[in-house]
């Protein structure tokens, strides 16, 4: 069969959503990694408005906030909730200190833009919605992976019927992760689902439609690994009906890049589509993502091969928080909101559950 690239055709509308009002302001709590590399340059690009920041270390806001042109560092967590034009806030800190930090932010009657994992426990998790739920605020969760451009435009594929019935949704990881230069990450028990294929599940139940019925899987490490969790896993989902799910994620390949790859694929009654995330390809710079895909409902002769622009890594960042701020916006639930996160919890729960006790477990183990 011949390869089409008719990107102008197909017009598959995965790039994030951005709010009629960029000028609501944005309160940061956490000046790490993931904000300087991802949050601060996705706002910057998408002319959003971030009043100030605040960390505990304060040395590191005064960095974001030199190298951003941000005009507040903020002295604590209360000066930043007391500052009337902080309407939203993007707390990115280690999960075990975000229930506290939402509980607060939720009680000053801010909206609340949270990281993933939404927290280390489903007790806390659900903790997290009653405190949004009874403030009355709109919360979301920084769960980005389905704001990347191969992941979405799979999506619109899906949606316009181009596949039929989705019968498998698939990731498949093979890379090699130093996850030393995150020191509180390798001191955890539970690391590779909970930090890495989380962004699988969620994207997997995204492409699915649908959360799964139950989940079985395995994890491993790698003899000598400095981390103590898990840093390879086996998935297993199954949906109602005849859909499956299988993520198959190792960061220890030791073959060095030119051996990593890291690809989905969507299959249905109808076609396919298949796809590798840039992000993790050509470390640590990346690449764009890439899909091709298959449908008989459109053409049985050909492979539409369109090009996508951006990157899940800093670009689907846009796509987070400008469902949140649509959604403050039109008066509804953003797609991304706390209580749809309850059903990634589940399914992150529920592997680790199935790791402990080896067997499958369904997801209503855990209403
Ligand atoms: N969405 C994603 O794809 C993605 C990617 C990477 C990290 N993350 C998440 O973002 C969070 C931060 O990750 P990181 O890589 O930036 O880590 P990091 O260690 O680089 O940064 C964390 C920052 O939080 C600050 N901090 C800790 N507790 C605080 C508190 N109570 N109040 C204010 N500041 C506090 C620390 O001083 C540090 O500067 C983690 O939960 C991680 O899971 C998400």
């Amino acid at each position: 069969m011949h390869l089409k690239d008719r990107s102008d055709w197909l017009d598959l509308d995965y790039k994030p959503k951005l709010p009629f009002n960029k000028s609501r302001g944005i309160g940061i709590i956490g000046a790490g990694a993931i904000v300087e590399a991802c949050h601060l340059p996705a706002y910057r690009m998408a002319g959003l408005h971030v009043v100030g920041i605040y960390d505990i270390d304060r040395s590191k806001a005064d960095k974001l906030a030199s190298q951003f042109g941000i005009g507040r560092v903020f002295g604590s967590l209360d000066e930043l909730l007391a500052h009337p034009d902080v309407e939203v806030v993007d707390i990115a800190v280690p999960a075990k200190f975000q229930p506290d930090t939402v509980e607060r932010v939720a009680a000053a009657g801010k909206h609340v833009l949270c990281q993933k994992p939404l927290a280390e426990s489903y007790e806390e998790a659900k903790r997290i919605v009653s405190s949004i739920e009874k403030a009355g605020v709109v919360g979301a969760v920084n769960q980005q992976m389905r704001w990347s451009p191969g992941i979405r435009a799979s999506h619109t594929i899906a949606q316009r019927g181009w596949l039929g019935d989705i019968t498998q949704t698939t990731v498949q990881v093979n890379v090699l992760t130093e996850w030393e230069q995150w020191p509180w990450i390798t001191k955890i028990d539970r690391l590779e689902i909970m930090y890495h294929s989380i962004h699988y599940l969620d994207s997997i139940r995204f492409l699915a439609g649908v959360a799964p019925e139950y989940v079985y899987a395995d994890g491993a490490k790698f003899p000598g690994q400095a981390s103590t969790g898990e840093t390879r896993t086996l998935i297993h989902m199954k949906f109602p009906g005849e859909t499956r799910g299988l993520i198959h994620d190792n960061h220890n390949n030791i073959a060095g890049q030119d051996d990593w790859y890291a690809t989905f694929r969507l299959e249905g009654t109808e076609g396919v589509v298949t796809g590798t995330n840039g992000a993790l390809y050509n470390y640590p710079t990346g690449r764009e993502d890439t899909i091709r895909f298959f449908s008989r409902r459109i053409d049985p002769d050909y492979w539409f091969a369109p090009k996508l622009e951006g990157r899940w890594f800093p670009h689907a960042f846009m796509g987070t928080m400008g469902e949140l701020l649509r959604a403050i916006e039109e008066s509804r639930e953003p797609e991304n909101s706390v209580r749809d996160n309850l059903l990634t919890m589940q399914m992150v729960f529920a592997c680790y559950r199935s790791m402990e006790q080896n067997r499958p477990v369904r997801l209503d183990e855990f209403l």
